[in-house]
């Protein structure tokens, strides 16, 4: 079982993981935690690249094929074995990132990002992706308040953040059966409690 979760900057995305990862072990399953872009020595790396503020100049395609070179690792090293073993793999961001962020955000032609998708994953899509949604003005603010790293996409205007949120509801829309959207303005706790109901509703087995 592969689940995702998404949703813009300080959306809660780490802090939910983290969370539903100790519940879920609780409840008796293997859980294999894992991010993007990084997650493994290689992918580690490519996400150094990615956000590096100072690589300001870095073309869109360019930025794409890194993200899709650090999932491919993931995808080969982390998430596969993981899945065959029948462990639980919960994400910090995966594929759809790639739609919102370059396709929606950047603007780059959906399709061919869906082709670039493909190829890194080996058609690897999530079970279920749980989709965190906040205005950026609130998520960004978050990201200020705790003080984490300064990043390349902090840099966005917010208008960037804006069509970001815009396409991931538009993706969640066009695929109902796996993606659920959170409100995830409410506090810690409320989120989390969401989002265990949302898995005991979705997944009866765990
Ligand atoms: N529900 C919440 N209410 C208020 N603050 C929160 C909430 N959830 C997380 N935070 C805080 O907001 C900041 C961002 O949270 P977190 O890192 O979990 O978001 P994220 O979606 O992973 O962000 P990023 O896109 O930057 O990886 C952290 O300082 C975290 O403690
Ligand atoms: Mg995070």
């Amino acid at each position: 079982m592969l689940i995702t979760l998404e949703g813009p900057e300080g959306s809660g995305k780490t802090t939910q993981a983290r969370l539903l990862a100790d519940w879920l072990r609780a409840r008796g399953h293997d859980v294999v935690l894992a991010r993007e872009p990084g997650g493994t020595p290689i992918g580690d790396q490519i996400r150094a690249v990615l956000h590096d503020p100072a690589n300001t100049d870095m073309a869109p395609w360019a930025e794409v094929f890194l993200y899709a070179a650090s999932r491919a690792q993931l995808v080969s090293a982390v998430i596969r074995p993981a899945l065959k073993a029948g462990k639980v793999v919960l994400c910090d961001r995966y594929a759809d990132s790639t739609l919102a962020y370059q396709g929606y955000g950047r603007g780059l032609d959906l399709e061919a990002l869906r082709q670039v998708i493909a190829l890194a994953t080996g058609g690897l899509t999530p079970d279920l992706t749980l989709y965190l949604d906040i205005a950026p003005e609130v998520g960004l603010a978050r990201r200020r308040a705790g003080g984490g790293e300064f990043n390349r996409l902090d840099q966005e205007t917010l208008e960037f953040h804006r069509r970001v949120r815009a396409g991931y509801l538009d993706l969640a829309s066009q695929e109902p059966q796996r993606w659920v959207v959170v409100d995830a303005s409410g506090s810690v706790e409320e989120v989390q409690e969401t989002l265990r109901w949302i898995l005991v509703q979705r997944i009866p087995a765990l």
